[in-house]
């Protein structure tokens, strides 16, 4: 059987055989045969923007593999910096190679005295670490301007090692302001998970040690957000690379769409939905709310995976892990229930709606004490590494500037009333 499509204009009666390549067929062979019409497809979901060697992910299967590599496997044995690097450089590191990136990713996690003294100050009491850390992220911008000359591999890995190594630096610095109580410089003798822990906590003791149950459940979260190839916020980051700015402005524009409530808001929105809920009774009338479309069962259901987020499953191993060492969440039985409940109920079942990785996060983060503001950040420094490989990629295809069509739906050509008129 040929592994084409033919599509024909029946109003000129043109025919054109299309190869389906990866699964795939390529749109510039339809725009020969009609130009002028354009393909309809708003939030792109039968469209792939691009070609991309970096995740794999099959939704219908639950199957999620970096650079080839199964999450379950990479999540029991690898480390976030070492996720990165594969990320980055489509290998795992050596030894050798481990050392010279975790070095350099230590020794970039200061930040200018100006961010903290002057721009993180600036912010009102109440402001959300989100729109500060976002803030923050795209005022690096100005301190580097070199950032600017995307061409040079050199300089672009020297922003790529800047951006993972200040995230966590520039998230505790937003929390720490937050909450009125002063920076804590970063301590290079720590992980990069044990030193966001210590930036977070540390108030007089000479140096914080986390728990390392939670050093590394925090570390395994990240590798789970490190990377899910074109999601809302990595195709921000793809299209606002392709105008060749600057990583730090389009890693702020990534963080803008992660921010979102139906991204990687919806930890944040697990936790007070499941606050609403208040009480086990209330369970059942508030899936009942949710199929008459009344509201939204959070952390639940994804554009691509049909079956079990695999992620999620790792997660709740980690909760696990977690609460034997801060004491088991009070929203976790209901959280469970609520699972149990939509699982077995057909309007979920019908529409292939499992829980996502959000679904157990924020009870994780919850009881190690973030609050429900950092959430998303936590997301965001996950993800950083996966938003950097993809712009890396992008400019290495040297892929075109990202310009959709529209179709246009309003009125046609009107002469200009006077506001006397009007
Ligand atoms: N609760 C109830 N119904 C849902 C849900 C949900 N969470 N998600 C989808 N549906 C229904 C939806 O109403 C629709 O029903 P119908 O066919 O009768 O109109 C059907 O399922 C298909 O949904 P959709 O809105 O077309 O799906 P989508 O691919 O556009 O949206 C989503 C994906 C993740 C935005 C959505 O499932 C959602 O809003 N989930 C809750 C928010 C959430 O947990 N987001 C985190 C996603 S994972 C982390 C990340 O990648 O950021």
């Amino acid at each position: 059987m040929p592994e084409t499509v033919t599509i024909t204009d029946n109003r000129t009666g043109q025919t054109v055989d299309i190869p389906i390549e990866n699964g795939s067929i390529d749109m510039k062979a339809i725009q020969k045969l009609m130009p002028g019409t354009w393909v309809l497809d708003p939030a792109f979901g039968g469209t792939a923007s691009t070609e991309s060697a970096i995740t794999d992910l099959d939704g219908a299967n639950g199957i999620l593999r970096y650079r080839g590599y199964p999450i379950e496997q990479l999540a029991e044995h690898s480390t976030f910096l070492e996720v990165c690097y594969l990320l980055l450089n489509g290998e795992l590191p050596n030894q050798e190679q481990t050392d010279s990136w975790v070095h350099d990713v230590t020794y970039h996690t200061f930040i200018h005295e100006n961010m903290r003294k002057r721009f993180m100050e600036g912010f009102n009491h109440d402001a959300h670490p989100m729109g500060m850390l976002m803030s923050a992220i795209a005022a690096l911008s100005t301190f580097y301007p070199e950032a600017k000359d995307i061409e040079d591999p050199g300089n672009r890995y020297k922003q790529i090692n800047r951006l993972i190594s200040k995230g966590p630096t520039l998230a505790a610095m937003a929390y720490r302001a937050s909450i009125g109580m002063p920076f804590v410089y970063p301590d290079n003798d720590l992980t990069y998970a044990e030193n966001f822990l210590s930036m977070m906590w540390r108030v007089a003791e000479p140096q914080y040690k986390p728990d390392p149950v939670l050093a590394k459940a925090l570390d395994v979260l990240l590798i789970l957000h490190a990377d899910h190839e074109q999601n809302c916020s990595t195709t921000t980051m793809r299209v606002v690379g392709s105008a060749h700015a600057d990583p730090y402005s389009a890693v702020a524009a990534a963080t803008g769409a992660l921010y979102g409530p139906r991204h990687g808001g919806a930890n944040e929105a697990v936790i007070h939905m499941l606050e609403e809920i208040g009480s086990y009774d209330n369970i059942e009338p508030f899936v009942e709310s949710v199929k008459a479309g009344e509201s939204r069962l959070m952390g639940f259901g994804h554009r691509v995976y049909k079956a079990y987020d695999p992620r999620a499953r790792i997660v709740k191993e980690q909760a696990d892990k977690v609460f034997e060492v801060t004491g088991k969440s009070p929203l976790l039985d209901m959280a469970l229930k609520l699972e149990e409940i939509a699982l077995n109920d057909d309007y979920f079942k019908s529409r292939n709606l499992y829980p996502n990785v959000d679904f157990y996060t924020g009870l994780i983060y919850q009881s190690m004490g973030f609050p429900l503001d950092m959430f998303t950040v936590l997301f965001t420094i996950g993800r950083m590494p996966g938003w950097l490989a993809h712009w890396q990629e992008l400019l290495e295809q040297g892929q075109r500037i990202s310009r959709p069509r529209q179709v246009y739906t309003g009125v046609g050509e009107r002469a200009y009333v006077p506001i006397a008129e009007r």
